[in-house]
């Protein structure tokens, strides 16, 4: 049976900056109170789902140096497709010039470990390289008179290409989870904006997170101190504080980038591991720990061996 191997990552974000101060002229808030309660200092808007996808796919692509023709599936993540009907990801396929199969999955946040676990379900069963993919343009769906919302979502993109090796691969371990009885704390009716329940996802999120990643390094068979990196969803500065530490994990072996790119749902997490391969804060053997959870209530860990062949 064939493992998965993560071997390029690129993302995308658009070019339109919005700042804290922006902000202030469009809801009653300032710089320093959403600074302060969620460590945000700007994000990016302006971007489409697709559009960002296809950029993040084809730096991922290039950067794997496989053939192109030999992607078997696109995995994509967003809760913002491009239209209701059809999903997003044959959008990708098609501007890829990709001949295989696509489809959408939508679990919030925790959507592009979704898709990066199944990913390795697929491999498993005799795929060849799947392309994962996280995209949200959270700004379409996004109040921004609304200060409980308005100034923690944006958008982003980022991709991986998991191929498959012979051997167990880099998944040592994983956990999926969901309260379904909690989907009315974080939602958006069709056709209308994210609403929120912000003390409620706080508290369920940081409880959620540590429970997931131990199950996950449990699975593995790791203990926190095996860990070299933490790349947690990219919500709010307080929550990643205080699920990494009750995780044991310090803000040094953890990677955050929200204080200048906000909360892009499906795009946080790949994008932050994008950032972090990039600035080669991982070498090969390291294990990197994922964890997020989302809307729905649902929640995603893994834990990964970089570059396990
Ligand atoms: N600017 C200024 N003041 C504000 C703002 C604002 N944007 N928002 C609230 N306030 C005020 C409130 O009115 C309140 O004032 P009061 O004490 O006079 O009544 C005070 O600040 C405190 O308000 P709280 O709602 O208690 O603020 P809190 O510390 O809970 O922060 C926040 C709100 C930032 C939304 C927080 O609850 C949060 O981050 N929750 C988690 C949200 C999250 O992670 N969502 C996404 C998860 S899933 C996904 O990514 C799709």
């Amino acid at each position: 049976m064939s493992g998965m191997v993560i071997r390029g990552v690129g993302s995308c974000l658009p070019a339109q900056r919005l700042t804290n101060v922006d902000l202030e002229s469009m809801m009653d808030t300032t710089d320093d109170w959403i600074a302060d309660r969620t460590g945000i200092r700007e994000r990016r808007i302006g971007g489409s789902t697709s559009d960002m996808a296809i950029e993040a796919s084809r730096i991922a692509i290039e950067r794997s140096g496989i053939d192109p023709a030999t992607i078997e599936l696109v995995v994509l993540s967003t809760t913002t497709p491009d239209q209701q009907v059809p999903a997003t990801a044959p959008t990708v396929q098609a501007a890829l010039g990709l001949n295989c199969g696509a489809i959408d999955v939508n679990a919030a946040c925790s959507g592009f470990t979704y898709g990066l676990i199944a990913s390795a379900g697929m491999i498993a069963l005799g795929s060849g390289p799947v392309l994962v993919v996280g995209s949200d343009a959270l700004s379409r769906i996004t109040d921004y008179h609304d200060r409980g919302t308005g100034i923690l979502f944006a958008d982003g993109a980022g991709a991986a290409i998991v191929t498959p090796v012979d051997g167990p691969g880099s998944l040592l371990g994983w956990d999926l989870g969901t309260d379904g009885s909690a989907r009315g704390i974080l939602y958006a009716d069709i056709g209308s904006v994210l609403k929120m329940d912000g003390k409620e996802v706080f508290r369920r999120a940081v409880r959620v997170m540590a429970s997931s990643a131990e199950n996950a390094m449990q699975r593995a068979g790791v203990t926190i101190d095996d860990i070299s990196l933490c790349i947690p969803h990219q919500a709010n500065i307080r929550i990643i504080d205080a699920a990494i530490q009750r995780l044991g994990i310090p803000m040094e072996r953890t990677v955050t980038n929200l204080e200048r790119v906000g909360n892009t749902s499906s795009g946080s997490i790949p994008l932050a591991l994008d950032e972090a391969v990039q600035a080669s804060r991982i070498a090969d053997g390291d294990l990197v720990l994922v964890c997020g959870f989302g809307a729905g209530m649902t929640w995603a860990s893994c834990v990964l061996r970089w570059g396990a062949a």
